[in-house]
């Protein structure tokens, strides 16, 4: 379908969004519930999106709402609906992983930053109850659009219900570089939880090669940087820079129409922020102190109004920042105050737009000097706000809104002097530098305004489905020279699901041409060693692979054979066969809409891949009792639960008996060990190989692995073998 159909059918059918915060909270104040705006540029940015497009507003009404208590939203274009937490809940996905945890972390302060497991559980939890709400919601809607760190793995349960539906999420704050996103305890888990989505947006380019960098180094994900793509297993994600712009026209007129207050006896320096320390007031205060240091030509004639909206006031952070920020406003004031002028004036508290929009016209100066910011509104609100005698706009070079906002004077906000510096040049810049700078900003901003920036968004969103060029052999040298370099090679392969598709009968799964042909040059090969390591029994999967310069694993390894290495039997295995006799005998009443059972010797699986999905449950829970009361224990595999003698031996220990047997004790220093395999029975061998060799899992993105990297099917594990069969 042609991308612009697509678009106009996301058009014209809902949207679902999901984030933490609904546009409004309740509170609990003396006169009862009572709702006011939700603060913050997520909302500011998402309001006029729905409101124009109609949908629904998946997110969490702010307090723990008791028994009996009713809430009622107020009447919006769009409905609400809301995800109710519990004081626990909040207190630890809320105030705890999201704010003391992720919200440092993701604006490089991890010195800020601390680490609860059991907050983590709480996230966990609570991200998968969002995802449950959005299920219910998303039947109709032609995407579900997640937003923000508080919600990173809400995308996996919503993938796992729903696996065709298009999901897309934007993160509102900045996204650090690897070094920094690394030091959190669950990286890989919020990575995995993101790459559930088709499109991920960011504010700026910068961040969204940070996230490259992290998915590569730490997942192993495949990334094409030039298109802005991540495989990983059988997914591909694109991501994006989508700079997120205002609602220009409504600033603009309420600037327009504000009432004029009489002419200022001060000229007036502006700060807007929620009270938080990633938006550097205290560096701002000292900045303006450094000024009237320097040029006291302007005591008594400036005054620097600092709005400073209360935000996560239970993060003791946050009631830090507030003590530090009372003292120092009192330092200045004390310092430099005189009989009819007080340099600060320091306003708690938060205001409406259109109390915003007069401030913002009237300011000659706006001071944005965020330690780091994924954008920052209040920049370009401050800009569309100039209708009269245009004021300059002085900016934190480590705001996201820095990147595009090049005629703002960029300051970097730790330094105090060049920021005092910068201010003293806006205080006396000339009309004519003012009006250019202003009308570029103005310019830039009416166009790339928040309507723009969805219609950009949902584009891509909805567009082509994407995917990444096939495998190439650059892809494996750049994973594989420098590690095999010129070792002898020890290559261990799973077969069903790695070297062939899974098939409905195991019998039916028969290597391609083209397979055997990789296979046979790596076998081939002095320096290599080819080991199959398969669940089938022994006898299956040798003949069925048929080259005999392999070793063969049968029985997930408790059955071994090939070249170097005396037969293998693990030696508990006579007391078994008997037994799985008899337990196929009992499984028998299982065999029903097509479940088979396939006897291994010592071991045996039931198949049920061709029964209907609806009766598969009942069936599976059945067998897993029964296999454990035959003493065996009961492991889930691909449309299987397999019956494994519990003799303490999996994929794992067998690589290790090969690895020793074949190349003695110290194996590790004279070869190079590479595994490939697609299924829960190689996770034991992933973990034991973890930083041992290379480790490769084939398929699905959803399922957790121990592997270093993941291939998205058989045909790329065809492409690594035949890179490794004429490296
Ligand atoms: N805001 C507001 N009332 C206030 C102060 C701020 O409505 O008293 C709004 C402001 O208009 C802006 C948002 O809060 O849209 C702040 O967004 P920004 O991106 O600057 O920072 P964030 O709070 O998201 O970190
Ligand atoms: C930033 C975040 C938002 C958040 C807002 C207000 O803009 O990106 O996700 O909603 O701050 O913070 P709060 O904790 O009050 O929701």
């Amino acid at each position: 379908m042609a991308e612009s159909n697509q678009s106009s059918i996301v058009s014209q059918r809902p949207i679902v969004v999901v984030s933490n915060r609904l546009p409004f909270s309740f509170q609990r104040t003396t006169k009862g519930i009572e709702s006011r705006p939700s603060p913050g540029g997520l909302v500011s940015a998402l309001g006029p999106v729905l409101r124009k497009r109609g949908g629904t507003w998946i997110g969490w009404p702010g307090i723990e709402i008791r028994e009996g208590e009713q809430i009622s939203p107020r009447g919006e274009a769009y409905r609400i609906s809301p995800v109710l937490l519990s004081d626990m809940e909040i207190n630890r996905y809320y105030h705890g992983l999201s704010n003391r945890t992720l919200w440092p972390m993701m604006h490089s302060m991890p010195g800020r930053a601390r680490f609860d497991h059991r907050e983590w559980d709480t996230y966990v939890r609570v991200n998968q109850r969002f995802a449950e709400v959005a299920v219910a919601e998303a039947a109709e809607a032609g995407l579900i659009w997640v937003h923000d760190y508080q919600l990173m793995l809400t995308p996996t349960w919503i993938r796992q219900a729903m696996p065709d539906k298009r999901l897309a999420f934007f993160i509102h704050i900045p996204f650090p570089p690897y070094d920094v996103f690394r030091v959190l305890p669950w990286d890989r888990e919020l990575l995995r939880g993101l790459l559930a989505c088709d499109l991920i947006g960011f504010h700026v380019r910068s961040y969204a090669q940070n996230f490259l960098d992290c998915v590569e180094r730490s997942l192993g994900a495949r990334v094409d940087r030039e298109a802005l793509l991540v495989e990983y297993g059988d997914r591909t994600t694109r991501v994006g820079a989508f700079p997120l712009g205002i609602e220009f026209a409504l600033f603009e007129s309420l600037a327009s129409e504000a009432p004029k207050a009489r002419p200022a006896e001060h000229k007036t320096i502006l700060g807007v922020d929620r009270l938080d320390y990633t938006k550097g007031i205290p560096e701002r205060f000292h900045a303006f102190e450094r000024l009237l240091e320097r040029y006291p030509q302007h005591r008594e004639k400036v005054v620097l109004l600092q709005i400073a909206v209360p935000s996560r006031s239970q993060v003791a952070e946050y009631r830090a920042l507030k003590r530090e920020i009372d003292e120092i406003v009192g330092n200045v004031n004390g310092r430099f105050a005189t009989a009819d002028w007080s340099p600060i004036r320091y306003l708690y508290r938060s205001f409406s737009q259109q109390r915003l929009a007069a401030a913002y016209r009237d300011a000659d100066v706006g001071l944005v000097t965020p330690l780091r910011d994924g954008m920052n509104l209040v920049a370009k609100e401050f800009v569309a706000c100039q209708v009269d005698d245009p004021g300059v706009l002085i900016l934190s070079r480590l705001a996201g809104a820095a990147d595009t906002m090049r005629e703002a004077l960029l300051v970097n906000p730790v330094d105090i002097d060049g920021t005092a510096e910068a201010i003293h040049r806006a205080l006396t810049m000339s009309e004519e530098e003012r009006i250019s700078r202003s009308s570029a900003l103005r310019r830039r901003e009416q166009r790339d305004n928040v309507d723009a920036w969805v219609d950009s968004f949902l584009r891509s969103a909805v567009g082509a489905r994407a995917s990444l060029s096939p495998f190439t052999d650059k892809d494996f040298s750049a994973w594989l020279s420098d590690f095999i370099e010129s070792y002898r090679l020890a290559l261990f392969l799973d077969y069903d699901g790695t070297l062939c598709p899974l098939q409905d009968h195991p019998s039916q799964a028969r290597l391609t041409p083209r397979m055997r042909r990789a296979l046979d040059a790596c076998a081939e090969r002095d320096d290599t060693d080819v080991a199959i390591i398969s669940g089938r029994a022994l006898r299956d999967v040798r003949s069925i692979v048929g080259n005999e310069r392999l070793s063969y694993a049968g029985n997930h390894g408790l059955e071994m054979s090939g070249p170097g290495m005396p037969d293998f039997t693990h030696e508990d295995l006579v007391h078994y066969r008997v037994r799985a006799e008899e337990l196929a005998e009992d499984l028998k009443e299982l065999s029903v809409d097509g479940a088979w059972i396939e006897a291994k010797g010592p071991t045996l699986t039931y198949h049920y891949r061709p029964v209907p999905d609806n009766l598969r449950r009942a069936l599976v829970e059945r067998a897993h009792e029964i296999i454990n009361q035959a003493g065996y224990q009961a492991c889930d595999a691909q449309c299987a639960v397999e019956a494994r003698p519990p003799i303490g031996w999996d994929k794992g220990r067998a690589v290790l008996h090969v690895l020793r047997t074949r190349y003695g004790p110290s194996w590790s220093e004279s070869i190079r060990v590479v595994y490939v395999g697609d299924d829960q029975t190689d996770e034991d061998a992933f973990r034991f190989l973890a930083g041992l060799a290379m480790t490769f899992r084939v398929g699905s993105a959803d399922t957790p692995t121990a592997a270093g990297r993941r291939l998205p099917d058989v045909d790329a594990v065809r492409a690594l073998l035949t890179w490794l069969g004429r490296r």
